[in-house]
């Protein structure tokens, strides 16, 4: 099948369904300026480990040198715009066309393009924490301080702050586990920008009854899916919105 083939097909699927979700991944947003993690030659753990530098056990060794590793790369979000693909998603749940978004993705780009369901199931950047007294605050303080060369940044109980994300060693927040039920009669899962190689998420197209990828690179699913398109999500999904849009004119 061709590609605006492939397109039609998208569409109808989506049409066809009463219960439909998006999953994302950093794939999603490296549209936004956004590098994701395994994309071959770019993404990030081609070139650290991310053993060294995203762990639970790195942050409590030396949490110095664990904001030294990330929170460059993390104030990068602040600055990044949604895209074409963020903004299709949001209008698809307007038009009642998806339930919402289970994103792998802390860098709230969903949220910022309108989506009003979304599951941030390895957290997000808006809130940070105490490791001591658990005391929440803005994730902004967090990154005050560290600009301002307090590193790593404290709670006022002298206490270490983290951010509110799921590290590897972490246990899923409880997005996942809402995800997860909400998933409950899924017609039809649109998975974007995810190489889907990291569990439990990766267990997620299990729940749907139909399984569309759109992905640069091929993934583990891909022989599951209904249909695999290999190509930008800026792109397909911009031409899908333009089908959809002559398909309901008709
Ligand atoms: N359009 C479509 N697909 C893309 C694009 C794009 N513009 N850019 C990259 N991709 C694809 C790549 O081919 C790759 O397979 O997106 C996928 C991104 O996969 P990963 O980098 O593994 O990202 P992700 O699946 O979100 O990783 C899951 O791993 O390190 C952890 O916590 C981190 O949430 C992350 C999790």
């Amino acid at each position: 099948m061709d590609y605006s083939g492939k397109i039609k097909t998208l569409a109808k699927l989506i049409q066809g369904s009463s219960r439909t979700f998006a999953l994302t991944g950093a794939g999603i947003s490296t549209e936004s300026g956004i590098p994701d993690f395994r994309s071959p030659g770019t993404g990030l753990w081609q070139k650290t480990d991310p053993m060294k530098v995203a762990t639970v056990t790195v942050l409590r060794r030396d949490p110095a040198a664990f904001y030294k590793a990330n929170l460059e790369r993390w104030s990068v979000f602040t600055e990044a715009e949604p895209n074409a693909a963020h903004y299709a998603l949001a209008a698809l749940e307007r038009e009642g066309l998806l339930e919402g978004v289970i994103s792998q993705n802390i860098d709230g780009l969903h949220v910022k393009a309108g989506s009003e369901r979304v599951w941030e199931v390895h957290g997000h950047l808006r809130t940070c924490h105490c490791m001591k007294c658990n005391g929440r605050q803005p994730f902004s303080n967090l990154l005050e301080q560290f600009k301002s060369g307090i590193n790593p940044p404290l709670c006022i109980c002298g206490g270490v702050l983290r951010p509110d994300v799921v590290l590897f060693e972490d246990p899923m927040g409880e997005d996942f586990f809402h995800a997860s039920q909400a998933l409950n009669g899924c017609q039809l899962l649109v998975v974007v920008g995810s190489s889907l190689r990291v569990y439990p998420v990766a267990h997620l197209p299990e729940r749907a009854a139909r399984l569309v990828i759109v992905n640069r690179d091929a993934t583990p699913w891909d022989d599951r899916a209904a249909l695999v398109i290999n190509d930008s999500a800026g792109k397909v999904f911009t031409d899908l919105m333009t089908e959809l849009k002559q398909s309901s004119d008709v």
